[in-house]
């Protein structure tokens, strides 16, 4: 149908707890992957975190080191969940684990909206919810970045083809 472009993006926010080191990567991959496959005008895309300790920080450096082992590199500064403007911008709202998901509905975001990220890898279709987290990479090693960086790049293709599945047209 013509007239897209003309239609209200699709809101994405991605959502981790310092938000320098998940959600950048969701984020930074998310964005690369629309842009590949020429839909970057049908998404309005950003990340944040429930915390906001390291807000106006920069990612991570393992997070922007594994990304950029991996050819991806994008810019990055942090910020906390804004409830009253990001659950009205976002349709959708993209945590990490289970931490973040009820920092989000604690916040009062609409669970209509709330989604484990990897819940859209269709590899894990019908696991249990503790299964399909991204866990927090920030206190381990660099094998955990590495985990976190395969595990978010198939989840952000299986997200995309849902998103573009059921976006109202
Ligand atoms: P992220 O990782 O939620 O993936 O950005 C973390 C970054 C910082 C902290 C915790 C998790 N922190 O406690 O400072």
């Amino acid at each position: 149908m013509s007239g897209s472009r003309a239609e209200k993006p699709i809101g994405v926010l991605f959502v981790c707890l310092g938000n320098i080191c998940r959600s950048p990567l969701a984020k930074g991959l998310f964005q690369d992957l629309v842009q590949e496959r020429g839909v970057a005008e049908r998404f309005d895309i950003d990340s944040c975190g429930t915390g906001g300790w390291h807000a106006g920080d920069g990612a991570d450096p393992r997070t922007i080191q594994i990304a950029a082992f991996h050819g991806l590199t994008f810019e990055h500064e942090a910020r906390q969940l804004d409830p009253r403007r990001d659950f009205e911008r976002f349709e959708y709202l993209l945590a990490m684990d289970l931490d973040n998901k009820a920092g989000l509905l604690h916040a009062g975001a609409p669970a209509s909206k709330v989604h484990l990220m990897r819940s859209f890898d269709p590899a894990l279709k019908g696991e249990t919810e503790h299964r399909l987290q991204v866990p927090d990479p920030y206190y381990g090693g660099s094998e955990g970045f590495e985990k976190m960086y395969v595990m978010l790049k198939t989840a952000c293709e299986g997200f995309l083809s849902h998103a573009l599945a059921n976006q109202p047209r």
